[in-house]
């Protein structure tokens, strides 16, 4: 590459996506992969689309902004859709939040009366009714939310139809590079390798993930945390079918059209662990037998753990952390949801150096001490 390019550090789905963006719009982009493209937290997340069900209501700015990727995803997938010629089967039946006992109905009438003032879609089913929808639910299930705004993807067509997207427009990636270090400057901004290779490039984008707050050079340490979740895939055998993505106090079970039944997933702050544990299979199952006792006959498929990148808010950090480098990274639960709208604000951000009003509550700079303010 003779111009400098773009160097964008990490290749999940919020790295690729970037990658994406800023390439068909002409811009060179290098990007560095400490393993392979997709296979972390985007390969063992379920692809859920659920700001309604997963985004406490304290944080109506993660809520605008989850509810406005929402918006974007059906022609962000119709656009990938065409650059890559793979099918990112979004699917929108929409959820059921489900009760299986008497307090977990009550816990779920609260949510319910307060997602109803807040003016979300939602509908209260009592058993025979969430049934009717979706004849695989618990036959003695005291209630459930129908939440019809909850889609989903399939996150690892997402992951291979964003590579496919981003290599045909010129993107070009590095596997098996991790980078150990950024070197911030507004005019030539660097990274280093673990092999110790020095690139310098126009801008750096830092979407490592979890990894992210590993990097060393910032001037200052993001506060990122990994938080495990492993997650179990069963595979769909007839009669069985579920169809909804269907989620209860415990676990969550999201079906593909693959015949992939995705049962996730746990929360634990371990530190870089991907180890999956007996218990942490046993709660699962448990949490997920109780909503679709039919799944007790399923093969399993696969086990496997992811790590979210949490930020000590829990929201992402989107927008320059020191000159020359952006964050794009601390998605959390939610980096399938947001990548539509991070890739593309963060693309605005690159291109012509304004951060957009979606950007400005999620800026690192909310954790910058006073003295490292960026200019
Ligand atoms: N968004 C799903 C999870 O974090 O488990």
């Amino acid at each position: 590459m003779a111009q400098r390019p773009v160097c964008i550090v990490g290749g999940g789905v919020i790295g690729l996506a970037i990658g994406w963006e800023l390439a068909r719009q002409g811009k060179a982009v290098l990007l560095l992969e400490r393993d392979r493209v997709g296979r972390a937290a985007s390969w063992a997340s379920a692809g859920m689309l659920a700001p309604d069900a997963e985004i406490q209501f304290e944080e109506p700015e993660l809520y605008q902004f989850s509810k406005e990727s929402l918006r974007r995803w059906p022609d962000y997938a119709q656009a990938l859709e065409a650059a890559s010629g793979l099918s990112v089967d979004l699917r929108t039946e929409g959820a059921l939040m489900v009760a299986p006992d008497r307090d977990g109905a009550e816990a779920y009438r609260r949510i319910y009366r307060f997602a109803k003032e807040q003016g979300l879609k939602v509908a209260w089913l009592n058993g025979e009714e969430a049934l009717a929808l979706e004849p695989f639910l618990a036959p003695r299930l005291v209630g459930a939310i129908h939440a019809p705004e909850t889609y989903q993807v399939d996150n690892r067509r997402l992951v291979e139809a964003l590579r496919i997207a981003f290599e045909k427009a010129g993107g070009q990636i590095r596997e098996q590079t991790a980078v150990v270090a950024v070197e911030p400057d507004a005019r030539r901004p660097a990274v280093r390798t673990a092999k110790g290779e020095r690139m310098e490039a126009e801008v750096v984008i830092l979407a490592a993930g979890a990894w992210s707050g590993e990097i060393e050079g910032l001037g200052w340490k993001p506060p990122l945390r990994p938080v495990k979740g492993q997650v179990i895939v069963l595979t769909m055998e007839p009669p069985f079918g579920l169809r909804y993505v269907v989620r209860g106090p415990d676990a969550y079970l999201v079906p593909k059209r693959d015949g992939r039944l995705i049962v996730g997933a746990t929360m634990e702050e371990m530190g870089f662990d991907t180890q999956v544990t007996a218990g942490g299979l046993y709660r699962l199952l448990e949490g997920a037998w109780e909503l679709v006792p039919g799944i007790y006959d399923l093969p399993v498929q696969e086990i496997l753990a992811g790590l979210r990148p949490g930020t000590r808010d829990n929201r992402p950090l989107l927008g320059y952390g020191a000159p020359g480098i952006v964050l794009a990274t601390g998605h959390y639960r939610h980096g399938i949801l947001l990548t539509p709208i991070t890739a593309q604000e963060i693309a605005r951000l690159v291109l012509t150096g304004e951060t957009s009003d979606w950007l400005t509550p999620f800026s690192p700079e909310r954790f910058l001490p006073a003295s490292e303010a960026l200019p």
